[in-house]
C-alpha cells in the first residue's frame, strides 16, 4: 500500500474549563505565571460524568458519524492512554460496543501505555499493520485520550482532558514519511503514576522538562542523520513548513522550537557562524547537554527563531492553549489546530515535523507530507472542513470557578474507587453526542449513555 497515513481526524474536549487568570489568583501566585510564564489560557477538565471510556466512546462515535465510516471498514482499533481505571480490561474492549452490534468483532489491537506517548505508539502500530503481511485491506482506527489532573501545587495548571481519533490507511492526505522515524527511549523517573489509588502522577517538574528537551535534541539529531543517509540531504528547520510538538504547556513548545534552531546553529560550520552571526560565536563550542537551563542561550534562540516559530508552530498551539495538556492526544491536537488555522492552499504539499514525548521516557520524531490535492472534492478539504466546528465548540464551553473546579477534583479523589457510585454532575451542558457515565455498580462495572 502506498501513502499510508491519516485519512480522517476527530477531536473531543469536555464542555467546561477554568480560566487560568482566575486560577493564578486562587492559587495565590503572581499574575501572569500561568498565562505568560506557561503560556496557557484555559484548562479543560472532566467532572464525575466523564472518564477515559466515555471520552474515547464520544470521539470514536463522532469520527464514524462525521465520515460515515462503516464498522466493517475497520480491521484494527487501538487506544493509547495513561488514564488507567482498570488494570486488565482495555478501553479498546469498551469501544467494541460500537462494533459488536454490527457483528464486527474481527478487529486487532489493544491498549498501549507510556505517559503521553501511547497515542503515537498506537499510531505506529497501525501503520506497521497496514504495511505488513497481516493487513487485510481494511482501515485502522487509532484513539488517544486522557484525563490529565495533578495534585494541588505548581503542576496543577498544566492539566487538561480530551481525546483524538484518527483513521489510518493507504492513499492518505496526511502521509507518514517512511524510513526516517527517529526515537529516543530511556529509563527515568521524571513523571510516573505508581499510586494506583490516585489519579495524580508523581512529578519532578524540572527533571521532566530536562528529559523532554534531551529527548527532543536526540530525536532531531537522529532524524537528521537518517534523512542524510537515505536522501543525502541536510535537514534544518528550513526543511519543514510546520513543526508540531507534544505540548505540556505552550511556553515549553516555544523553547523547544528555539532548541531546534540552536541545534541547527551547532551544526553550522564555525566559519559560517563567524560570517553570519559573529555575536553568537561564544555559544558555538558549548556541549548541548550542558544547556537545558542556560537562560542566555534560551533567550537568544527564542528571539532569533521567533518569526519562524510564529509561522510554523504557533498555529498548532490553539487547542493546547485553550484546553491544556491532554497527554496522549496533545501532539495530535497540534495537528488539528494547524489544519484549522492555516489556509488549505498553504497546507497543501507541505512537510510537517512531529515530536511526540511521553515521560518515563518514550519519544519519537517523524514527519508528515501533506498531499498537494486541495480542490473542493479532495480528502484534505474534507478533513479541514469537518473540523470547522472546533472554534465554536471551544467558545461554547462553560466557565467554572477555581473553587468549583477544586471541589470537582476533591470529589473525584474521594470516589476514585467507590462502588456503587452514581455521578452527581448534570449532563445538561454536555455537547450533543457525548457519552456520559450513568453508574458504576457494586462489581465495578460501568455503564454509559449518550446525550
Ligand atoms: N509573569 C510572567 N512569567 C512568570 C510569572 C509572572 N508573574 N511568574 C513566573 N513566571 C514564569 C517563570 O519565570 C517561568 O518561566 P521560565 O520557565 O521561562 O523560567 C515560568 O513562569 C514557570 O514558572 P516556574 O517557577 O518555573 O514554575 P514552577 O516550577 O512552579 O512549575 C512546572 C512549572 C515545573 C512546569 C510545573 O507546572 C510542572 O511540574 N508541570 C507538570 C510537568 C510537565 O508538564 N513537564 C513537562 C514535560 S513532561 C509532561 O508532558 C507531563
Amino acid at each position: 500500500p502506498k501513502d499510508v497515513g491519516i485519512k480522517a481526524i476527530e477531536i473531543y474536549f469536555p464542555a467546561q474549563y477554568v480560566e487560568q487568570t482566575e486560577l493564578e489568583q486562587f492559587d495565590g501566585v503572581s499574575a501572569g505565571k500561568y498565562t505568560i510564564g506557561l503560556g496557557q489560557s484555559r484548562m479543560g477538565f472532566c467532572n464525575d460524568r466523564e472518564d477515559i471510556n466515555s471520552l474515547c466512546l464520544t470521539v470514536v462515535h463522532r469520527l464514524m458519524d462525521r465520515y460515515d465510516i462503516k464498522p466493517e471498514d475497520i480491521g484494527r482499533l487501538e487506544v493509547g492512554t495513561e488514564t488507567i481505571i482498570d488494570k486488565s480490561k482495555s478501553v479498546k474492549s469498551v469501544l467494541m460496543q460500537l462494533f459488536e452490534p454490527y457483528d464486527c468483532t474481527d478487529m486487532e489491537g489493544a491498549d498501549t501505555t507510556n505517559a503521553c506517548y501511547g497515542g503515537t505508539a498506537a499510531l505506529l502500530n497501525a501503520v506497521s499493520w497496514i504495511e505488513s503481511s497481516a493487513w487485510d485491506g481494511r482501515l485502522a482506527l487509532v484513539v488517544a485520550g486522557d484525563n490529565a489532573v495533578y495534585s494541588p501545587g505548581s503542576a496543577r495548571p498544566t492539566g487538561g482532558a480530551g481525546a483524538v481519533a484518527m483513521l489510518i490507511g493507504p492513499d492518505a492526505p496526511l502521509i507518514i514519511d517512511r524510513g526516517v522515524r527517529a526515537s529516543c527511549m530511556k529509563h527515568v523517573y521524571d513523571f510516573y503514576k505508581p499510586n494506583l489509588k490516585s489519579e495524580y502522577p508523581i512529578v519532578d517538574g524540572k527533571l521532566s522538562v530536562q528529559c523532554y528537551l534531551n529527548a527532543l535534541d536526540t530525536c532531531y539529531q537522529t532524524y537528521c542523520k537518517k534523512v542524510k543517509n537515505k536522501y543525502n540531504c541536510d535537514v534544518t528547520l528550513n526543511s519543514f513548513d510546520a513543526f508540531l510538538f507534544h505540548s505540556p504547556y505552550c511556553k515549553l513548545v516555544q523553547k523547544s522550537f528555539a532548541r531546534l534552531a540552536f541545534i541547527d546553529f551547532l551544526n553550522t560550520s564555525k566559519e559560517e557562524v563567524f560570517e553570519k552571526h559573529p555575536e553568537l560565536t561564544q555559544f558555538h563550542d558549548i556541549k548541548v547537554e550542558d544547556t537545558y537551563f542556560n537562560k542566555d542561550i534560551e533567550k537568544v534562540f527564542v528571539n532569533l527563531s521567533k518569526p519562524d516559530f510564529l509561522q510554523k508552530t504557533q498555529p498548532s498551539l490553539m487547542i493546547a492553549n485553550q484546553v491544556g495538556n491532554m497527554y496522549t492526544p496533545s501532539v495530535y491536537t497540534g495537528l488539528v489546530s494547524l489544519l484549522i488555522n492555516k489556509p488549505i492552499k498553504e497546507l497543501a504539499g507541505t512537510k510537517v515535523g512531529v515530536f511526540s514525548y511521553g515521560s518515563g521516557l518514550c519519544s519519537t520524531m517523524y514527519s508528515l507530507t501533506i498531499t498537494k490535492e486541495c480542490n473542493e472534492k479532495s480528502d484534505l478539504m474534507k478533513i479541514v472542513s469537518s473540523l470547522s466546528y472546533i472554534k465554536k465548540e471551544l467558545n461554547a464551553r462553560q466557565k467554572i470557578s477555581p473553587e468549583d473546579y477544586t471541589k470537582v477534583l476533591e470529589w473525584r479523589e474521594q470516589n476514585c474507587h467507590t462502588v456503587p457510585f452514581s455521578p452527581q454532575s448534570s449532563i445538561k451542558n454536555m455537547f450533543p453526542g457525548s457519552y456520559y457515565l450513568v453508574q458504576v455498580d457494586e462489581k465495578y462495572r460501568r455503564t454509559y449513555n449518550r446525550v
